[in-house]
């Protein structure tokens, strides 16, 4: 299990050290959490706050975008060369092109699904991921309760990508700690984020270790 700590936990006063720490702490990704305050209740940050933390961080950014024009920002936070953007598929007209765009800029595509949002909605955009989010809180803040239905959800996923693209991964978001770790892992989730489980451990290494399950 790869493991993705969310910076929307991290203490922003001392934001380069939280980096460096869970990068030396052995996390696979960084996941950046960006926020409109449209298309979701809550607002992050932009490129003057995430391309310094990609000039710190020594392992790939891993960028999930919670906002409605994401056009626009995925032309935003291209040149922070992230290894995946992720956009939520309820708030894009067009993801196929999106997807073929986000693929041009050379990064991974990524899709994300809020809760309610059935697995067989991407069917057909499978072959062109490389991975799906699959939301296990309603996105907009850290620290709420794991919504256990994604588990029933990634297995459904799973026979979907082993028939369209065995490639692809599965990524589950919200709510991630080292009690649902295993019945991720069983499901087939190949990628999880942790923000305030992690950055609310005095180790963080251990933390992430305890989830590289
Ligand atoms: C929620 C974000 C998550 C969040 C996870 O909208 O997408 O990445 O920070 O935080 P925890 O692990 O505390 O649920
Ligand atoms: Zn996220």
């Amino acid at each position: 299990m790869q493991v993705a700590p969310s910076i929307l936990s991290a203490d922003f006063g001392k934001l380069n050290e939280e980096i460096k720490a869970i990068c030396e702490g052995g996390c696979d990704l960084v996941h950046v959490d960006v926020m409109d305050g449209h298309f979701v209740p809550n607002m992050t940050i932009g490129p003057v706050v995430v391309n310094p933390v990609a000039k710190v961080a020594t392992k790939p950014l891993d960028i999930h975008l919670m906002v409605e024009d994401n056009t626009f920002f995925v032309d935003l936070f291209a040149p922070c060369k992230p290894k995946y953007i992720s956009f939520h598929i309820e708030s894009e007209k067009h993801p196929h092109r999106l997807i073929q765009k986000i693929r041009g800029l050379g990064i991974k595509p990524a899709i994300v699904l809020n809760p309610h949002t059935p697995p067989e909605t991407i069917e057909y955009l499978l072959e062109d991921l490389d991975m799906v989010l699959l939301m296990s809180v309603n996105p907009g803040f850290g620290g709420q309760k794991f919504i256990s239905s994604v588990v029933e959800k990634a297995t459904k996923l799973k026979a979907l990508i082993n028939k369209r693209n065995p490639n692809c991964l599965i990524e589950v978001d919200g709510g991630v700690n080292d009690k649902n770790i295993h019945e991720l892992k069983n499901a087939g989730v190949d990628v999880v984020v942790a923000g305030s489980y992690v950055f609310g451990n005095n180790d963080y290494s251990k933390a992430i270790k305890s989830l590289q399950v």
